[in-house]
């Protein structure tokens, strides 16, 4: 592996202690203004500090984000369908390397659709994605999006997470479930776990508890921290978490003391 890509992936995963807090924020590239994200660096400004790496799209890198912002971007380059279009997650390739390295990213985010009937375009897009971004020694997280009829139990989320790896993921993003080591255990790269709906905060904080006991190095959270009644405080507990073994009860406890 050559050094780029080994300096960027220790830029998303941390080497002192093996994990990563992505904060995701891209969930408008489908979703359109989503709760909590409506004026994206109103959102993300006292969450910036806490979090290892930020996740969005080009568009709102370019127009939210100063460029002054001291954190590694993880960036979406996959989209091109909606949450009221009838072949929600049928995404296709929505940005050049040459436009990820002049956005200085530390990493690159694709989704493919294991199960769908256009998962053949979402499992090739990625191979050539990981094609294009190794060019210029870019790491690649491959997303493993889920579509309505299909069910986030192990049996499915390690199909589709070893077929991202096999494909050349670098990292794969996926959902925690039960028996979530058998994910973790047949997929050969790093596993971090997306949040999901907005779950009670104590909730949220045991999955994310359960999925690094299991395996995960990792969370790429979204919605359970900007959607929180107090996002800096919820991220001050899942980062207690992540990097400093706190229990669930603990990081509960954090975030109703960062609360106050
Ligand atoms: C969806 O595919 C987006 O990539 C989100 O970034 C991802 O779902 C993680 O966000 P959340 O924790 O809100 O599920």
């Amino acid at each position: 592996m050559d050094w780029g890509m080994k300096n960027r992936l220790s830029r998303i995963i941390k080497p002192t202690t093996g994990h990563t807090l992505m904060l995701a924020v891209d969930h408008g590239y489908f979703m359109g203004p989503t709760t909590g994200l409506e004026r994206p660096w109103e959102a993300v400004k006292d969450l910036v500090p806490h979090a290892d790496t930020l996740m969005l799209t080009k568009g709102v890198l370019r127009n939210c984000i100063p460029p002054e912002t001291d954190i590694p971007i993880v960036l979406r380059v996959s989209g091109g369908t909606s949450i009221i279009g009838k072949e929600l997650l049928h995404e296709g390739i929505t940005s050049s390397m040459e436009d990820a390295v002049r956005l200085n990213v530390a990493g690159v985010a694709y989704s493919i659709t294991v199960g769908m009937p256009w998962e053949r375009d979402t499992i090739l897009d990625l191979a050539q994605i990981v094609d294009m971004a190794g060019e210029y020694g870019i790491p690649v997280v491959a997303v493993t999006a889920v579509g309505k009829e299909l069910g986030k139990d192990a049996k499915y989320l390690s199909l589709a997470s070893r077929i991202a790896a096999e494909h050349g993921a670098h990292i794969v993003k996926t959902y925690y479930c039960e028996d979530f080591e058998k994910v973790v255990d047949t997929c050969p790269v790093p596993i971090v776990i997306a949040g999901g709906k907005k779950l009670p905060e104590k909730d949220a904080l045991t999955m994310a508890y359960n999925a690094l006991q299991t395996g995960a190095v990792g969370v790429d959270m979204g919605r359970n921290i900007f959607q929180s009644e107090n996002p800096p405080a919820m991220i001050q507990a899942v980062k207690a978490i992540v990097h400093n073994k706190a229990t669930p009860e603990e990081a509960y406890q954090i975030f109703q003391e960062k609360k106050k």
